[in-house]
């Protein structure tokens, strides 16, 4: 092999691992209980429209309301709201793993 089909060779590897979705920037996200069934129901009721954010982009106090304004998204955009249980699984969720008032 010469060298430059050698240096191509690994370059085409390079680029073809690039391409692995596992080593998409997006997948390492972690989020918190992502065992747990109210992590199913946070994923699936907030990504619909966006990336479902971190659980720390807001504190406790915070999110319920974040969470109503989502509920008017839903609407405006005629997606059915979400059902009052979900909603309190939801809340739950982001509530105990939100950001600390110092912003942690
Ligand atoms: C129907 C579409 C839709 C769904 C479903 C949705 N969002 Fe959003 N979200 C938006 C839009 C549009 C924006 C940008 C405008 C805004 O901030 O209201 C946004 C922005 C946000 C932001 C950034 C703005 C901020 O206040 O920090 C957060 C956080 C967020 N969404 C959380 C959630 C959560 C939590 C859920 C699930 C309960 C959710 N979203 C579900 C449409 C949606």
């Amino acid at each position: 092999m010469s060298l430059v089909s050698a240096l191509l060779a690994g370059l085409l590897a390079m680029v073809l691992a690039a391409c692995d979705p596992g080593n998409s920037p997006r997948q390492t996200v972690d989020y918190p209980e992502m065992d747990s069934p109210a992590f199913q129901n946070y994923q699936a009721q907030c990504s619909e429209c966006h990336v479902p954010p971190r659980t720390t982009a807001h504190t406790a106090p915070e999110w319920p309301s974040v969470i109503a304004r989502m509920q008017q998204h839903r609407v405006q955009r005629r997606i059915a709201p979400m059902m009052a249980a979900d909603m309190t699984v939801v809340r739950d969720y982001l509530v105990r793993n939100a950001a600390t008032a110092e912003g942690s």
